[in-house]
């Protein structure tokens, strides 16, 4: 059960619309029969899978199962506890969060405090042992990479002793239990059971988000062994996807753009030579949550990626997420004879830079110089191939004007006539049409047989573990029949556990509540599995009726021995009772 009131928690729904919620993520909707329809904003497609049914506050996405709320929607777009994004919302709309006390949803909030504080502590900890710690390699280390004493303070940069034990020692001293340095994932666990420093001997680089909290760590070697970069994993409060490096520096004061760099030290690099504005991800490829974390500060994304073919290809990436949240970027190219932007301002200095940012090229430029990678355009099969390629970025560009101005400007340079080039740009155009409805398909199918986290009993009881997703589909959206259905059930009917928690919770919930939302349970239950109740609670709407519930009784009663004091009702019985219920049950939706 919900610790918040009912009444709170639909006044907040109300007066924050699901669908205003994504429009403020640049998320971009089409009206539809259900409410509005949209691309996914949790997985990469071209098509518009989540549907957002605003009647009863709901978004979900059949294809990656995405769902929920708006509170579950800002959680999974911010990265945030359902306590933080209740608080957000409830302070955007003058809504006064009601005092809360049950244990469990504290319980979260407590371990993220925890660990929120034993990564304050550990920052201070490599930081005090860089500066004043008798190993002075690590400080060494920085000063060789030209790095000033100031750069060092404010981003709090640090070094992990060469020892196995220190951090734990230090930590445990502090008060903190083995457990919870395991939770933040700064101490690791063998496979002896011995508890372990997750960094050591490597220079330290504290990820802070924008509310100051220190949530992670990435550790450099300090030579050429590997791995070369070792990053804090997912805990309660750090997920790589979902927030950037330096973004609590650079997101201040409305900034112009926002330059997106491949690594730590390039971003500590252009923070000194002044570019403040510069972000990383955390040592992995750009996320769709991050492109939208970007738009949410700026307008416009400068990408500067390696000039190394891996960053080139990094850079094709972020530009897809980034036209999918609808922000304008630009490509920094960085001459051959440096790798990286630190490499670059270390070479030819800051105002060289500056005016390298100033001539980044555009997106569409960008992509077309690609074209001509790795082709000879002396060659007829070159040109041939080099047309393909243009042709296709030609039929992309959304505006007719800009389209016109580079078919003129690329048929000269191939020597053809430019509405021959705009006859074929349209003949890619209606095919690739009909390529992507394949494609969304195939999507729908890749994700069907992916492991199934959430449920992972559901695969192997398919039969009962759809069973128990119709009767939790009834008990939601007639709740007045789950007094029935908990008369023929118990909860060791239930196979799978998830539906089982769905079901005890249901059956504690609904003798006291003539109508139901999903959102009810919000505080129960993770954001991901907030998707799968609302996937549930949307498809088997238009699918509940009497037969269909008696079915499903029966079906995970034939596994079990049947209940002490079954209730032997007839079928006509049981239709009449529905039949009263529904007339009493207040269908709001
Ligand atoms: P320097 O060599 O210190 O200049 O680092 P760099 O930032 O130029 O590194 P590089 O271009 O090799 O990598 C860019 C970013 O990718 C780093 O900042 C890391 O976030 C990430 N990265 C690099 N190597 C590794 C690795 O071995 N493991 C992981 N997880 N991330 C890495
Ligand atoms: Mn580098």
């Amino acid at each position: 059960m919900n610790p918040l009131p009912e009444d709170f928690i639909i006044q907040l729904l109300e007066k924050n619309p699901v669908a205003e919620e994504f429009q403020k993520f640049h998320i971009r909707l089409n009206a539809c029969e259900k409410g509005f329809a949209c691309s996914c904003p949790f997985h990469s497609e071209t098509g518009k899978s989540c549907i957002i049914y605003p009647e009863t506050h709901n978004f979900y996405c059949p294809v990656c199962k995405n769902g929920g709320d708006v509170i579950t929607f800002l959680m999974l777009m911010q990265n945030l506890s359902y306590p933080e994004a209740v608080q957000i919302l409830a302070q955007r709309t003058q809504l006064t969060v009601p005092e809360q006390s049950p244990e469990e949803a504290l319980q979260l909030q407590q371990r993220r405090e925890r660990c929120y504080a034993i990564n304050r502590d550990t920052a201070n900890f490599y930081y005090c042992n860089l500066l004043k710690g008798p190993d002075k390699k690590g400080l060494t280390y920085f000063k060789q990479r030209q790095l000033s004493p100031q750069i060092i303070q404010k981003y709090g940069l640090g070094y992990a002793p060469d020892d196995w034990h220190q951090l734990q020692s230090y930590l445990n001293q502090k008060g903190y239990s083995d457990e919870e340095l395991l939770l933040a994932n700064v101490c690791r666990k063998s496979e002896k059971g011995n508890i372990y420093d997750n960094f050591r001997n490597r220079v330290i680089f504290p990820i802070v988000d924008m509310h100051r909290h220190v949530i992670g760590f990435g550790g450099r070697v300090l030579d050429d062994s590997k791995p070369k970069y070792l990053n804090t994993s997912d805990t309660p409060v750090f997920d790589k996807g979902r927030n950037l490096f330096s973004l609590h520096f650079a997101g201040q004061n409305s900034p112009s753009s926002l330059i997106l760099a491949e690594g730590y030290m390039d971003v500590i690099a252009l923070h000194q030579a002044g570019f403040e504005n510069a972000v990383a991800t955390l040592g992995t490829a750009i996320t769709p949550q991050q492109a939208r974390l970007i738009a949410q500060y700026t307008e416009e994304v400068i990408i500067a990626y390696d000039s190394d073919s891996a960053g080139q290809n990094a850079t094709q990436k972020a530009i897809q997420h980034f036209h999918d949240v609808g922000l304008s970027a630009r490509v920094l190219h960085i001459d051959e004879n440096a790798k990286d932007p630190d490499e670059y301002i270390k070479k030819f200095g800051a105002d060289r830079f500056r005016l390298l940012l100033h001539h980044a090229e555009s997106v569409l430029d960008f992509q077309l110089n690609r074209c001509k990678n790795d082709l000879n355009l002396e060659t007829e099969n070159g040109k041939i191939s080099y047309l393909h390629r243009i042709i296709r970025i030609l039929a992309g560009i959304g505006n007719t004007q800009t389209q016109e101005v580079y078919i003129t400007k690329k048929a000269g340079e191939l020597g053809i006539r430019p509405e021959i080039l705009k006859t074929e740009i349209q003949k890619f155009s209606r095919k690739q049409e009909k390529r992507e409805s394949h494609s969304d398909f195939r999507n729908i199918e890749n994700f069907s047989h992916a492991r199934d986290a959430i449920n992972p009993q559901a695969s192997r009881n398919l039969y009962q573990s759809k069973s128990e997703e119709l009767l939790l589909a009834a008990m939601m959206r007639l709740p007045e029949q789950g007094n029935y259905i908990s008369s023929q059930l118990r909860p060791e009917d239930f196979v799978t556990d998830f539906h089982r928690k769905i079901y005890n919770i249901l059956c504690a919930f609904l003798p006291e509540c003539s109508w139901f939302i999903p959102s009810l349970l919000g505080a129960e239950f993770s954001a991901q599995e907030m998707g799968r109740i609302t996937g549930i609670f949307i498809y088997y709407h238009d699918k509940l009726n009497e037969q269909a519930v008696l079915k499903c009784i029966e079906n995970l009663q034939a596994g079990n021995q049947p209940p002490p004091d079954k209730n032997n009702m007839s079928n006509d019985e049981f239709s009449r009772l529905i039949a009263n219920k529904k007339k009493n049950t207040r269908l709001i939706y």
